[in-house]
């Protein structure tokens, strides 16, 4: 044999490899209109930089006649390649061959970039398709599946992990993207769901399809599994992209700086007449937020679930910071369980990679009710406060109106670590709105009073004076200053870049025990 059959040989075993389960399948994949496991980690890499291992592997086992049907690489793609110029390590699940169906070797390889990815601090990105366990080879695909989810949760706060989702996820197949930090999902064309349709149809008699089961929408607007949908495969690996920007390659890192062309000294005369005079009229805060942030870029996270808060990325003078904003013009932006949990998560994923939170505060109190009680407002609601509590990345809060109540204390107050706490001239800080409260201080007065109405009136009056301004807290010490929201950006990049060599600490732990 010559070099050169030696080399043809490679040629030709590495082209068989690329063409996975074979072509009537790519093309049976296409006319799902889905993308193969290689063209999506060529939409989502930098171009040319994926690098691929075990591209020779194949299963092992003999039983169900596999032993005549070997794809080499199996079924998952693995490898690494760049973002943006950065390094990430991927696994594509290739559904051309048995599915995408996770076996042994497909553990395997999954295992052995996360392993890489621990080794050398750099993100993983999981692309899931697959019809879950491989069937044929039974017990041993449950302990692949076991090996994953030991690695995402020792990786979990380390390296940033990401799950896109692309095809069926079910089943305890669901429980790795689970366990990492975001979870993409395409509409119309991803599903994830413990049990089936069938099973669901079998035990409950009810009737669903797999995409009111599980899709995008039930999962980005009722579960609040999914983190960022998109309409196609290429704008959820676009997406993906983006979010890493705002990311470091690890929690020994900070996240990369972008000088922008934004003034940092920027004012905004538009803010100082955004809240409404009527305190009891909405705004929408994120208006408040593309005004204040570098070029009014705003990476939403969980943007369709629980819209009475607002979470998400954004740069102040070029620094990554983590945005978790009350919303007014969603429930008077009461904080209630979804929300609780949605904003407790995020602020626990960037103080793992030291992403700086601002926290703009417009919040009534916590949600009443037998419903919202019921189903654990008081876990959900300490676990945010438990999360604000523990964060030690510097901590900015802007109040811009109500600050109400246990709902004051837990929007990253000064009693809780906050580093700069900021109030523009309409925050009212109290312990209720003025409403409530007479209702409570004077209901004996209100009683007794010849006019009840007019009587209300002017104590409510009273009460605004005294307690519905930023003036009060700020004598103590509670607020560092009161600010004009117009100078709101100018402030915040100021703080962001004195608090830039902040040190601070938890007790050591083995780890502590989060309300969950
Ligand atoms: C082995 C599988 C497979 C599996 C699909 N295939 N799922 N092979 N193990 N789990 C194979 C099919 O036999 C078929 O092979 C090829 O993949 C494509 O599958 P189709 O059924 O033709 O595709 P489609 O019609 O698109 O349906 C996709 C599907 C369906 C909805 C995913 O295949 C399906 O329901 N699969 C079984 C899903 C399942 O029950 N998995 C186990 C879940 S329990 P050929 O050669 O005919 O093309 C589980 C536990 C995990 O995963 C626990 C972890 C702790």
């Amino acid at each position: 044999m010559t070099d050169n059959s030696l080399v043809n040989k490679l040629i030709q075993l590495k082209s068989q490899s690329r063409l996975g389960g074979g072509q009537p399948r790519i093309d049976a994949q296409h006319q799902k209109g889905r993308l193969t496991a290689r063209e999506r980690l060529d939409l989502l890499l930098d171009k040319g930089s994926f690098r691929e291992v075990d591209s020779f592997v194949v299963h092992r086992t003999q039983d169900f006649g596999l032993d005549t049907q070997k794809f080499s690489g199996d079924s998952v793609v693995t490898g690494w390649g760049t973002i943006e110029g950065r390094l990430v390590y991927v696994f594509s699940q290739d559904f051309t061959v048995f599915g995408g169906s996770l076996g042994e070797v497909h553990a395997e390889k999954i295992c052995k970039i996360m392993d890489m990815a621990m080794k050398n601090g750099a993100p993983v990105i999981g692309i899931n398709d697959s019809g879950g366990a491989r069937i044929q080879e039974g017990v041993v695909s449950l302990g692949g599946y076991a090996d994953i989810f030991l690695r995402n949760t020792l990786a979990s706060g380390v390296i940033p992990q990401v799950s896109a989702i692309m095809g069926p996820c079910a089943g305890g197949a669901v429980y790795s993207p689970a366990l990492t930090d975001f979870i993409f999902m395409t509409r119309n064309s991803s599903y994830m769901f413990v049990t089936g349709p069938d099973v669901v149809k079998t035990v409950t008699h009810e009737e669903v399809t797999q995409e009111e089961l599980g899709g995008a929408s039930v999962h980005s607007e009722k579960s609040g599994v999914c983190h960022v949908t998109a309409e196609s495969e290429a704008d959820t690996l676009f997406l993906i992209r983006m979010l890493l920007t705002y990311l470091p390659q690890n929690n020994m890192e900070d996240a990369p700086f972008a000088l922008s062309t934004d003034d940092p000294l920027r004012m905004d005369v538009n803010l100082d007449v955004i809240v409404p005079e009527d305190p009891n009229k909405p705004y929408d805060i994120k208006d408040v937020i593309h005004r204040v942030v570098d070029l009014g870029q705003f990476f939403e996270i969980h943007e369709n679930f629980a819209q009475n808060i607002v979470v998400g990325f954004a740069r102040l003078g070029g620094h990554s910071i983590g945005i978790i904003a009350n919303q007014p013009s969603v429930l008077a932006g009461v904080l209630d369980i979804d929300a609780s949990n949605k904003a407790a998560r995020f602020v626990r994923f960037c103080d793992s990679f030291n992403i700086p939170l601002v926290t703009f505060v417009d919040v009534p109190g916590f949600l009443p009710g037998t419903n919202q009680e019921h189903h654990g407002i008081i876990r959900a609601g300490a676990k945010l406060l438990y999360a604000y509590c523990e964060a030690t990345v510097p901590k900015m809060t802007v109040i811009t109106r109500k600050a109400y109540g246990g709902a004051y204390d837990v929007m990253s107050s000064k009693h809780i670590r906050g580093d700069v706490n900021l109030a523009w001239p309409t925050a009212e800080i109290a312990v209720m709105g003025p409403d409530g409260a007479v209702n409570i201080i004077f209901r004996k007065d209100l009683e007794k009073a010849k006019d009840p109405v007019k009587k209300k009136e002017q104590l409510v009056a009273d009460y605004r004076e005294k307690f519905a301004n930023p003036y009060v807290a700020a004598e103590r010490g509670y607020i560092d200053d009161v600010i004009l929201p117009s100078e709101t950006r100018p402030r915040l990049i100021n703080a962001l870049e004195m608090l830039s060599n902040k040190r601070d600490a938890n007790p050591a732990k083995k780890h502590g025990n989060i309300p969950l």
